[in-house]
């Protein structure tokens, strides 16, 4: 056990990804404060939170109240509305783009102490790669959370070259006071584990799809059926956003081989903007 104590966290995007694990943190006792750049990305955060969080009390699976969860999460559109030196973890959930993940460390560096511990929940980039555009990489490690974060019961600790033992350590101990269990990744490789294979399987069911092998609704249903996902890759991809599949697949096509180059039928869709459940329409209409 590290004698480091998190209390405070700063969560940096309030997205799905973001607000879900704002949302398990507060429901493990820590104050957090989460940025996002507009009112109104934090407000459909917030909306996002009660929701999972009514679910969830419903089922009578937590003793804490939702006005107690909502209370420890500080909606904040700017870092500088964070308290500097109360802050004992940092955690980055904003978009899968490395030049704006970047220009957000820039941030994060200039504001809180370098000695602060500092996490990226990056899908599919390199953990050595972001650390380098950082200026403590000793101090800086992945832990990617699953969608949606209060259900997916995994969390993949990936440390860079450089971090520490101590903050390997120390990100090992808060997932696990979150009730996840943490899988540390022996080598720091694009797309982890999960994302390495999930992407190797949708591009498989792309490729039927577009050789008019089944339709999408029998690929879906012979996955559900056969392997017993809980959603076929079509699903899946709808419910992850089309726009996140097609950033993983670009990182892990220029990072790992061509195996990995995004389709036709992805790339258009997010090009009109058909992003999946989060847009009304993906592979799928949800418009109703
Ligand atoms: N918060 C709290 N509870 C939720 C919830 C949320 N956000 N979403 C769903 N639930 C609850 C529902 O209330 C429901 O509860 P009951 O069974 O008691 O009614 C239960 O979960 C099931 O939900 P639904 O009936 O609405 O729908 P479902 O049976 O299809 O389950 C699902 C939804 C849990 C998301 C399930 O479909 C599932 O596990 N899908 C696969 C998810 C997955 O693979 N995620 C990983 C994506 S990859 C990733 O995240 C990594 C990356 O970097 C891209």
């Amino acid at each position: 056990m590290s004698m480091y104590k998190i209390r405070n966290i700063a969560i940096l995007g309030a997205g799905t990804m973001g607000s879900g694990i704002a949302q398990i943190a507060a429901a493990a006792g820590f104050t957090v404060y989460l940025r996002d750049i507009s009112k109104s990305f934090l407000n459909r955060g917030l909306a996002r939170i009660k929701r999972s969080v009514e679910k969830i009390l419903q089922k009578g699976l937590i003793r804490i109240s939702k006005e107690e969860i909502l209370e420890k999460v500080i909606p904040v559109v700017s870092i500088k509305q964070i308290p500097q030196d109360d802050i004992d973890f940092v955690i980055e959930a904003i978009p899968e783009n490395f030049e704006l993940k970047s220009k957000t460390f820039q941030e994060i560096d200039q504001y809180f102490s370098l000695e602060v511990p500092f996490a990226t929940n990056t899908s599919t980039i390199r953990i050595t790669k972001l650390a380098s555009v950082t200026q403590r990489p000793d101090k800086f490690i992945g832990i990617h959370f699953f969608n949606p974060p209060p259900l997916m019961p995994l969390v993949e600790i990936i440390p860079g070259e450089l971090t520490s033992n101590h903050v390997l350590e120390l990100s090992k101990d808060f997932v696990m006071s979150l009730g996840k269990e943490p899988v540390i990744l022996k080598r720091d490789v694009p797309g982890f584990v999960v994302n390495r294979i999930l992407a190797a399987a949708l591009e498989e069911a792309y490729k039927l799809l577009h050789e008019n092998v089944a339709s999408k609704e029998d690929i879906d249903k012979a996955v559900k059926l056969g392997l017993k996902w809980p959603m076929g890759p079509f699903e899946l991809s709808d419910f992850i956003g089309l726009d996140v599949v097609l950033a993983i697949l670009e990182t892990l096509k220029l990072e790992v081989d061509e195996r990995f180059t995004p389709p036709d039928i992805l790339i258009e869709r997010v090009k009109k903007g058909l992003l999946g459940r989060k847009s009304g329409v993906g592979f799928y209409n949800y418009q109703k």
